[in-house]
């Protein structure tokens, strides 16, 4: 039988890290009244990948993102954007840059009195653009967003995914090199979600900007983003390709965020656990942990059988996060075959005996 190239595929290496586009060089921010949001961050952006911050509320996200464009201007440190210091710059090349970094938002931020083609058309309007331009740039947007029909309606018309294409389509208007999105799929339905995801990363792809993104939605970053970087209360704690933190998250508080991506052991299960095997017979249950490190390629199901010919698969997952195969799966064998299961083949990157229930599973 000739070889399956879907199963045979190589793994593709992780890309060279490109020269960094947006530099934090120790950041730290004091919020009048003394709360500190950011303590010393230090970390850089590539350019022209989709980026994640992600951390629980109140960890700084949104302070360090509002940082790039100084919408939120620090108390010490320096962000860089392709080598300059922003916030050394005057007011006008403020502004200048300003334009150069498209933002979007969960609310949208559309003005209600204004259609679709008005709300998109307003930044280039302000700056002076000549209205039969604004006009084609305008339309051009809209088409690459997907909702050119909508040009004349006015927002409260429009479901919540295509108000977001309207304020993609008003980040973009300056051509932007950079596009911040502070929670932008926060108000959507997972269908939506999906939908301006694909958009996002068609944008990255065809207009090679850099996206950073704030989400509290763990599968989010597992679908769009390149890297992570996890802040925790103001200190960023642990950063690298997706595949990598969610296959093998150092910090605890990278493991909280990440859980409800993770199956854990079943309350039916849990009920009926006992510490140490039965005197005759019972099941063992085991957790097996994949990073994605040592088998990328996928899992052997005739290596998991050599854990025991009968072992049970009860619960769990595996992803394929940037072409890694990671996850956790539950899996019961005879307690009797978990003795002579040492040594076997076998080898998933973690494995622990939760416990033992004394009947069949
Ligand atoms: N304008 C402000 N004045 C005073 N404190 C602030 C201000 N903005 C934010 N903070 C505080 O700074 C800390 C970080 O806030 P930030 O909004 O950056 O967090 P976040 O990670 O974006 O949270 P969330 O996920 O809830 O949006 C929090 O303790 C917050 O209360
Ligand atoms: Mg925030």
């Amino acid at each position: 039988m000739p070889p399956n190239p879907a199963l045979s595929a190589p793994v593709a290496p992780d890309p060279e890290p490109a020269a960094p586009h947006i530099t934090f060089e120790a950041i730290r921010k004091v919020y009048p009244g003394g709360v500190q949001a950011l303590h010393a961050v230090s970390f850089s952006i590539p350019r022209g990948g989709v980026f994640g911050i992600i951390g629980r509320s109140g960890a700084g996200k949104s302070t360090l993102l509002r940082s790039i464009n100084m919408l939120e201007r620090p108390s010490g440190g320096r962000v860089l954007i392709d080598g300059t210091d922003v916030g050394a710059l005057d007011e006008e090349a403020l502004m200048r840059l300003r334009r150069r970094i498209g933002m979007i938002f969960q609310h949208f931020n559309l003005l209600s009195a204004k259609t679709v083609r008005e709300n998109v058309g307003l930044p280039l309007k302000v700056a002076g653009v000549p209205a039969a331009e604004v006009r084609r740039r305008v339309d051009e947007l809209l088409d690459l967003v997907g909702i050119a029909d909508k040009a004349d309606v006015y927002p409260t018309k429009l479901s919540g995914g295509q108000k977001q294409r309207v304020g993609i389509a008003r980040a973009l208007v300056h051509r932007p090199d950079i596009l911040l999105c502070d929670e932008a799929t926060s108000a959507l339905d997972p269908e939506t979600t999906h939908a301006i995801l694909g958009l996002l990363r068609d944008i990255n792809a065809a207009l090679g900007l850099t996206i950073v993104l704030i989400t509290h939605d763990m599968a989010v970053i597992r679908a769009i983003c390149d890297e992570v970087l996890v802040l925790d209360q103001g200190h960023a704690v642990e950063r690298g390709p997706v595949w990598k933190v969610f296959g093998a998250p150092k910090g605890e508080a990278t493991r909280a965020l990440l859980r409800p991506l993770q199956h854990g052991l079943p309350d039916d299960l849990a009920r009926r656990l006992q510490p140490e095997p039965p005197r005759h017979g019972g099941h063992a249950i085991l957790a097996l942990r994949f990073t994605g490190e040592t088998h990328p390629e996928g899992l052997s199901l005739a290596s998991l059988l050599s854990l025991a010919p009968d072992a049970k698969l009860l619960h769990g997952g595996i992803d394929r996060i940037q072409g890694h195969a990671q996850g956790d799966l539950l899996v019961a064998v005879p307690a009797a075959a978990l003795r002579s299961a040492a040594g076997r083949s076998f080898s998933p990157d973690s494995i622990k005996v939760l416990g033992y229930v004394a009947d069949d599973v």
